[in-house]
């Protein structure tokens, strides 16, 4: 499903880095942008630069969620795709920090299964659509500075290949990209370590090619690893060994549970 122009898109953490990014790409192609993100006059005035709207939105009120998909289709008739990509790192130095860990599993967990639960009734409305999330490549290789960053992003891996399948028989397509490190001011804390080290990381606009090659493949369940040097390839995830029967044979789960 490639972005018709007339389609209607809503991305949280719209206003940062991949959000400004991705709301460029999507207006070259005359989609309407709305950019979801914690009030302020700044993200405000970034939506107005990119000819955007605006709707202020903290993705761990569930309640706003879905109150923030309903003003898009008042203002705008209808939803096509959701790029649910609001996300933060954690801040602790500490190995485990549980206050620290609640605060970004709340946001970049919860924050799209409260999202998607908002716009799935809206994206049936609209005929079918997509969902991106932007999760991480800290979701799919561990990040032992962040556990609570890798749980989370781990996290959203995990519900979208397990949702996704279940959506796509009614036309809707729920899949993740998984960046490295890119040039956005989530890594303003590292970024000296980057360069002093000669590590390549991704330009935004990179990774919001990566958000479109998402939305137009329509794979449901996918998850992209986006690399420097790589490209968007769809990570191929390994098969976990199956129970055997008594008689050796592999055991195939019951398809009531398969499809209940
Ligand atoms: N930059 C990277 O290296 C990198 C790599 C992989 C994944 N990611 C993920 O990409 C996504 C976008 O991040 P970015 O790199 O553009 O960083 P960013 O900091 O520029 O943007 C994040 C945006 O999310 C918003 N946000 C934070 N908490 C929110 C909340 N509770 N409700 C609504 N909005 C909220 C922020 O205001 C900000 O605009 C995040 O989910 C991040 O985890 C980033």
């Amino acid at each position: 499903m490639t972005p018709a122009p007339g389609s209607v898109a809503l991305i949280t953490g719209g206003a940062g880095g991949f959000g400004r990014a991705l709301a460029g790409l999507l207006a070259d192609r005359q989609v309407t942008v709305v950019l979801a993100d914690l009030d302020g006059d700044r993200p405000r005035q970034t939506a107005r630069d990119l000819g955007a709207h605006f709707l202020p939105l903290d993705v761990t009120d569930r309640a706003a969620n879905a109150a923030v998909v309903a003003q898009v289709e008042a203002d705008h008739g209808r939803l096509d795709a959701v790029f649910l990509n609001a996300g933060i790192a954690g801040r602790s130095p500490d190995a485990l920090d549980v206050d620290d860990f609640l605060r970004v599993v709340h946001v970049d967990l919860f924050g799209v299964v409260y999202g998607t639960e908002a716009a799935l009734p809206a994206l049936r409305r609209a005929g079918g659509g997509s969902i991106v999330v932007t999760a991480s490549l800290a979701g799919l290789s561990p990040m032992t500075t962040d556990p609570g960053y890798s749980v989370a992003k781990g996290g959203v891996v995990a519900f979208v290949r397990s949702l996704g399948p279940r959506l796509a028989g009614g036309g809707i397509t729920l899949s993740a990209i998984c960046p490295g490190f890119a040039d956005t001011a989530i890594i303003d804390p590292i970024r000296a370590e980057f360069e002093a080290a000669g590590f390549p990381v991704l330009s935004a606009d990179e990774v919001a090619e990566a958000m479109l090659v998402a939305w137009a493949g329509a794979e449901p369940g996918a998850a992209y690893v986006v690399q420097p040097g790589i490209g968007v390839v769809p990570y191929r995830f390994q098969g976990v060994p199956s129970a055997r029967t008594a008689s050796g044979e592999i055991a195939v789960v019951p398809e009531a549970l398969r499809r209940r």
